[in-house]
């Protein structure tokens, strides 16, 4: 049965290799991000994102979540981005959806003989012996690029495109700090991952390279 983590910073392609390689080897793809933006959309909507008892108040969310909810184009924003990178560093949180990714991980090796995870601990505290380990990079200005052409805006004048492309360097960066320098599940590589930087390669070279590593081990055939 076969494990592929994939860690990485935000807007680094690590959701875009995870579900194409999700797609190649017929293997459920789970992204844990999208767990910590429910919570945070969660809080938002019930108003309760200035609440002093937050942590208390996402455990209870996550405790109640289902991975039915995650199919939701509001987990995309950017403020839920920022509430779900701060809640993060929450333990009763991460406990709580830690044992929720661990049974999605096992339940679909089971059943489909793979599974592949998305996230920021996941080849260091999730699956820490999975097959197969990736860790995903490229410059926070790359990264800014991907997320405003992500937001598919059209009518950006020049001036406008450069002051959101500004902000979203400013957001990614703010996130970086925070996902690294947390004390529960910093964002840090495995010792044993692959690491990817795609600064200057396309999706499909990314692609490439990881079906490359995947395939030169012969675990996964076909
Ligand atoms: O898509 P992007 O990389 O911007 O973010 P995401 O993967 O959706 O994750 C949202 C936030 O959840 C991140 O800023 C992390 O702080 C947090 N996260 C985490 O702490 N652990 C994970 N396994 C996944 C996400």
């Amino acid at each position: 049965m076969i494990e592929i983590a994939i860690d990485g910073t935000a807007a680094s392609g690590k959701g875009t290799l995870a579900r194409r390689l999700s797609v190649k080897y017929d293997f459920p793809h789970l992204d844990t991000g999208s767990m910590y933006r429910m919570v945070a959309l969660e809080l938002i909507n019930d108003k309760k994102n200035d609440y002093t008892n937050l942590e208390i108040e996402s455990c209870k969310i996550a405790k109640k979540l289902s991975f039915k909810q995650l199919e939701n184009n509001k987990l995309r924003t950017e403020v839920v981005a920022a509430l779900a990178s701060k809640i993060a560093s929450f333990p009763g949180l991460r406990e709580t959806l830690n044992l929720k990714q661990i049974e999605f991980a096992n339940v679909n090796k089971e059943k489909y003989g793979g599974c592949i995870l998305d996230g920021r601990d996941i080849g260091t505290k999730i699956l820490p012996n999975a097959n197969f380990k990736f860790f995903i990079n490229a410059s926070v200005e790359i990264r800014a690029k991907r997320r405003l052409l992500e937001k598919n805006i059209s009518f950006l004048h020049g001036n406008d495109e450069e002051c959101m492309l500004q902000s979203l360097i400013i957001d990614i960066t703010k996130r970086d700090l925070s996902d690294s320098r947390r004390k529960t599940s910093p964002l840090v590589p495995a010792e044993d991952a692959f690491i990817i930087d795609t600064s200057s390669i396309s999706a499909d070279e990314v692609m490439s390279i990881a079906t490359k590593i995947i395939e030169r081990s012969n675990k996964i055939v076909g």
